[in-house]
């Protein structure tokens, strides 16, 4: 039976996905999936250190999340009537906006980051009437078309056509090309991750959000944050902004909100913003989303909360996060090929320095080992090949992080001291050539 499904997936899903699982050796059929462990049908334990790119802050299948979602199902109420008044989507609202505090005072509810990045475009430019976007270099908002325009990697760019019209890119962390941009006064909104994500886990040098923010004030442009990866105590806080004392115009939340269960963003905004959108009954649903305010994604998104909350995870992320920071960069700084271990709260990277001979090759092959031979699933990031993600769900064990803290370092002294690893990497090199050439 499960061959059949594995084979139904490979003929009308996504066929190369399989392929690049297999290529990578991380193909595993996963039965049940709890708080940070993934259980294989062949017996294995794997300890999840990816969390689906920052969606089981929570951890997988929480009990309390599953209770409220069966709760809300057995109630038979209006899930998605679109005629009535969602009351449960005023609750969640209710429940980000004083989380996040500043001018964030409403919520419009989406399905995905994606779809809050693209809200984000439209209301903005509706708000100040300007088209101009200015975006962070090497950032990631997601892969639909407005979102796609709001990077500059040509990798996720190319052959679909050209971007939306009006971006501009400047460096992250630098205030003055910031500044220079901003003074044309031609922008609608400034699309930044307060950490980025993909971009390899980079912080923000010192002072650069908080004069962001007030560049983009001084110009008329608005600040908007994507915190789809960092937000909902990921970093420790409910947002990243605030460890930044921050006061963003929109900020856009989605991943972890789900529960891992529901999909469900949101995009809190200021009054100002709401007000230009919807300014009279005629326009109250100018923008709209069908599955938008459904009651098993709201549900989701308040127990979650609740669950973050009552487990105090974000203060565990905080104390834990940074402690385990520290055992990385003392168990990893001794290996040539680590130059870093950053970041905040459990969003941290390790920092590979570039190997001469296989560029973008080595952290897929730390990747592949750390799952084959010591049962930890991680990745790299998605625009910075020499970054591995540590982004454990918030609840992670000891036993987990113990588990990591050692295999990395097995790993890295397998790479540093064996030949097996080198030559495992070639054959990985080899496999994919010979992929390429097949397809060719
Ligand atoms: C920072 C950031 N913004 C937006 C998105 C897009 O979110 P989604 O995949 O839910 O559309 C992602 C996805 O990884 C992300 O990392």
């Amino acid at each position: 039976m499960e061959a059949r499904k594995h084979t139904a997936y490979e003929s009308y899903v996504n066929p190369q996905w399989v392929r690049l699982l297999n290529q990578a050796q991380m193909n595993a059929e996963y039965d049940v999936c709890q708080g940070d462990q993934l259980h294989t049908r062949d017996g294995r334990v794997i300890h999840d250190f990816l969390s689906g790119y920052c969606v089981y802050n929570a951890g997988h299948n929480h009990p309390r999340i599953i209770e409220a979602l069966r709760e809300e199902l057995e109630s038979s109420g209006p899930s998605m009537l679109q005629s009535h008044v969602a009351a449960s989507a005023g609750e969640l609202a209710e429940m980000l906006c004083s989380r996040a505090g500043g001018r964030l005072r409403k919520v419009f509810f989406t399905s995905s980051g994606s779809e809050g990045i693209e809200t984000a475009i439209k209301f903005t430019r509706a708000t100040t009437g300007r088209d101009g976007l200015l975006a962070a270099r090497n950032a990631f908002h997601g892969l639909t078309c407005g979102a796609l325009s709001l990077t500059d990697n040509r990798f996720w760019l190319d052959s679909f056509g050209p971007p939306i019209p009006g971006v501009t890119f400047v460096d992250f962390g630098d205030g003055d090309a910031l500044e220079r941009e901003l003074s044309t006064s031609k922008y609608a909104a400034f699309f930044l991750e307060p950490i980025q994500g993909e971009g390899g886990i980079v912080l923000p040098p010192d002072g650069y959000l908080r004069r962001a923010q007030e560049l983009c004030g001084k110009h008329g442009t608005l600040f908007v944050l994507d915190e789809v990866q960092t937000g909902l105590y990921r970093t420790g806080r409910f947002l990243a902004a605030h460890h930044y004392a921050l006061n963003p115009d929109m900020v856009i939340l989605a991943k972890a909100l789900s529960g891992g269960l529901v999909p469900v963003g949101a995009v809190l905004m200021t009054d100002e913003i709401y007000n230009s959108i919807y300014s009279s009954p005629l326009h109250a649903m100018i923008h709209s989303s069908t599955y938008g305010e459904n009651s098993l994604a709201m549900r989701a998104g308040l127990s979650t909360i609740k669950v973050l909350e009552q487990e105090d995870l974000g203060p565990r992320a905080l104390r834990r996060g940074e402690q385990f920071r520290m055992r990385l960069d003392e168990v990893l700084s001794r290996f040539e090929m680590v130059s870093e271990v950053r970041g905040l709260g459990f969003f941290i990277g390790i920092v590979f320095s570039q190997h001469r001979t296989y560029p973008g090759i080595f952290g897929q092959m730390v990747v592949t080992s750390m799952f084959r031979e010591h049962g930890i699933l991680t990745q790299v990031c998605g625009n910075n090949a020499a970054v591995l993600r540590a982004t454990p769900p918030l609840n992670i064990s000891e036993e987990g992080l113990d588990r990591f803290a050692e295999a990395m370092e097995q790993v890295m002294e397998t790479a540093h001291s064996s030949n097996r690893f080198w030559q495992d990497a070639m054959q990985l090199v080899g496999r994919t050539a010979r992929d390429l050439r097949k397809r060719a």
